[in-house]
């Protein structure tokens, strides 16, 4: 018995020594166990006519990254246990980065904000053992920007030298879903532009590729929209808690040169209670008290949706919008409209009255109208669940569903035939488990208790109770920071390293994902993050990140 069990010990623990801290963990992926280092004239070849510059600025990010991470492995001793085999190493002296033949050259940006569906971001990687050069090959730039996020991760740092212990690598990796995302809110507190920018950068290195940016809430209205400044005029926390279209303009590009495309959500005809600041005959139901009767947080107030001056309104700002975002989506929200506000509400229901129609049905031309809005600017909308599953609104086929309020809604949502983002709070948000806001019941816990660990989202699994067919509905998913309780203090510390959980699933499929295999993985994107300027957070002792697999409880 126990020379048999010291053996399995012994197994587990050499299965984990051999760390590959790739994340997303690569479709297909084989690895050696040569030492090779980095020559200190290493470069990396683009082998691209007419390379765009956010291919060669994504090359230079890379070299910047293999010399300044300095992360040494997460073993016992770091960097010292592989003096000897850095000694012994060939050289690498080059990665040459080139597009298969008759692939057409477009930038990463281009690519990046692509139909969701036909962005390719496949590539193969090969280094080999022997130092000869290592080639990485893609049919899009955007493939090959994947490509060089793999090639970073794979190596480390000691002593001056820059060496993976792995080598021959040889990778073939595409994404299991298309959509792999992450929401955040920065109406309940304001997050400036560098801020975003980090985040973008983070989620750039596990291959997140949509920023899904619910920019404007009931609390304030921090987006200044051409046309439409009075909003952000009256409605932004302060002058300075705005972003300007200079701003949009230039993190849209950020975003893209990292391969994410930002959509931009505007919550309607609910959430708008900010709205009455600059516009309060539009909003129904505005700062009413208390606010529990007609709101699920505070401020109560909605857009008079039956109202023709709002629809035009909100319509026009939705054309506004899609000229700021160059995505293909956007999305219009859709979720918690408070039935009560409407029906305390003179002006809704004198038009209801007059017009003979019921709230229902105002309902749907309003969501007509917005969506054909979208169309005329060539997007596709993304509403919330409720818009499918409580309310009876024409929605085009293309539309996007996020289901939120549990993924237990996913499967009446793939029976009507839409296509969904998983978005749901019992996996996926971030804020839960803080315990309540609402300052009078101080001893209340969060909606959606308890806190979600990267466990819990990464063992989600997004066909469960679907047919063949249904399952062909999933586009992927994300994780959600709803900002009630978060700023820019514990931005980095609440998405990461949970965040990159999603990230993998949706990359490398639910048939890879293992949580015990995972977590010497997640130590080392956690640290590697560190060592690049995001504060994400230890999952366990060092000791333990050391030690994988010896702060099992059956260890
Ligand atoms: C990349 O770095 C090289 C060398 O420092 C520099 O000449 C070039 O302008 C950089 N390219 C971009 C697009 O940043
Ligand atoms: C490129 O496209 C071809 C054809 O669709 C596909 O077989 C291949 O896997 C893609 N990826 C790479 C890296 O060549
Ligand atoms: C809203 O009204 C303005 C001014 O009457 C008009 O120019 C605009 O086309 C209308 N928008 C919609 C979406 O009907
Ligand atoms: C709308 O009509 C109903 C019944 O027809 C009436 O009870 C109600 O007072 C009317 N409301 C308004 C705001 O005119
Ligand atoms: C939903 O809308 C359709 C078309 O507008 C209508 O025929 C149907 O009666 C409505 N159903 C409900 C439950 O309101
Ligand atoms: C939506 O309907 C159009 C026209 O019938 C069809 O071509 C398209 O495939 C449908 N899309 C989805 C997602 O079902
Ligand atoms: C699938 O259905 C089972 C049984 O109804 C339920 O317990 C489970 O939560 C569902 N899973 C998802 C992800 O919807
Ligand atoms: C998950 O990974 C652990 C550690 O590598 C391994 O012991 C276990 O067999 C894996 N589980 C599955 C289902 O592959």
């Amino acid at each position: 018995m126990v020379p048999t069990l010291a053996f399995a010990c012994a197994a587990v623990l050499a299965s984990f020594s051999s760390v590959d801290a790739l994340w997303p963990l690569p479709t297909g992926l084989s690895v050696g166990s040569t030492a090779l280092r980095l020559s200190q004239s290493f470069d990396i070849t683009v082998d691209v006519q007419g390379a765009p510059d956010d291919l060669n600025a994504a090359v230079n990010r890379t070299k910047s990254q293999l010399w300044n991470d300095k992360l040494e492995r997460l073993v016992v001793g770091r960097g010292s246990v592989d003096a000897d085999a850095i000694s012994n190493a060939a050289e690498l002296t080059s990665l040459t980065i080139s597009l298969a033949d008759g692939a057409t050259v477009r930038s990463i940006s281009e690519e990046a904000i692509d139909a969701l569906e036909s962005r390719d971001d496949s590539y193969t990687l090969s280094i080999p053992e022997t130092g000869s050069g290592a080639v990485l090959k893609a049919n899009s730039t955007l493939g090959l920007f994947r490509g060089l996020t793999t090639f970073s991760q794979l190596f480390y740092y000691y002593n001056d030298n820059v060496y993976t212990i792995e080598a021959p690598i040889d990778i073939t990796d595409k994404p299991a879903y298309p959509y792999r995302g992450l929401m955040l809110d920065t109406s309940r507190n304001y997050f400036p532009v560098e801020d975003l920018e980090r985040t973008l950068d983070a989620m750039s290195w596990v291959k997140i590729n949509n920023f899904h940016w619910h920019v404007v809430d009931s609390q304030s209205f921090p987006l200044q929209i051409p046309g439409f400044t009075d909003l952000a005029e009256k409605g932004a926390y302060s002058s300075s808690m705005v972003y300007t279209p200079d701003d949009v303009s230039h993190l849209v590009s950020y975003a893209a040169e990292r391969g994410i495309d930002v959509i931009v959500e505007m919550d309607t005809p609910g959430h708008t209670a900010i709205v009455s600041e600059a516009h309060p005959e539009y909003v129904a139901c505005a700062g009413s008290a208390p606010w529990a009767s007609s709101a699920n947080e505070p401020p109560a107030g909605q857009l008079r949706f039956t109202e023709p001056a709002v629809v035009n309104f909100t319509a026009d700002v939705f054309t506004a919008l899609s000229k700021m975002f160059p995505s293909k989506l956007l999305s219009t929200g859709g979720d918690e409209l408070n039935i009560n506000c409407y029906d305390q509400d003179e002006v809704t229901q004198g038009t209801l009255n007059k017009t003979g129609k019921t709230l229902e049905q105002a309902l749907d031309s309003f969501t007509q109208a917005t969506h054909s809005a979208l169309a005329q600017a060539g997007k596709t909308p993304i509403v919330w669940e409720e818009m499918v599953l409580d309310h009876n609104v024409t929605l085009s086929n293309e539309t996007v569903i996020m289901v939120w309020i549990s993924s237990d809604n996913v499967a009446a949502v793939a029976k009507k035939g839409f296509k969904i983002v998983h978005s749901a709070s019992d996996y996926f948000y971030l804020d839960c488990g803080g315990g309540g806001w609402v300052g009078s019941s101080p001893s209340t816990n969060s909606w959606c208790d308890p806190f979600k660990t990267w466990q819990k989202s990464y063992t989600f699994d997004p066909t469960a109770n679907l047919t063949a067919e249904e399952s062909q509905l999933i586009l992927g998913g994300q994780h959600l920071l709803w900002t009630e309780q978060s700023g820019p203090e514990n931005l980095d510390p609440t998405v990461w390293p949970r965040a990159a959980s999603s990230a993998e699933l949706f990359w490398s499929g639910p048939a890879l994902t293992n949580v015990s295999s995972a977590l010497p993985r997640l130590h080392d994107v956690a640290y590697r993050m560190r060592q690049r300027g995001v504060k994400a957070i230890s999952l366990q002792p060092l000791w333990c990140a050391l030690r994988p697999g010896a702060c099992d409880v059956s260890a």
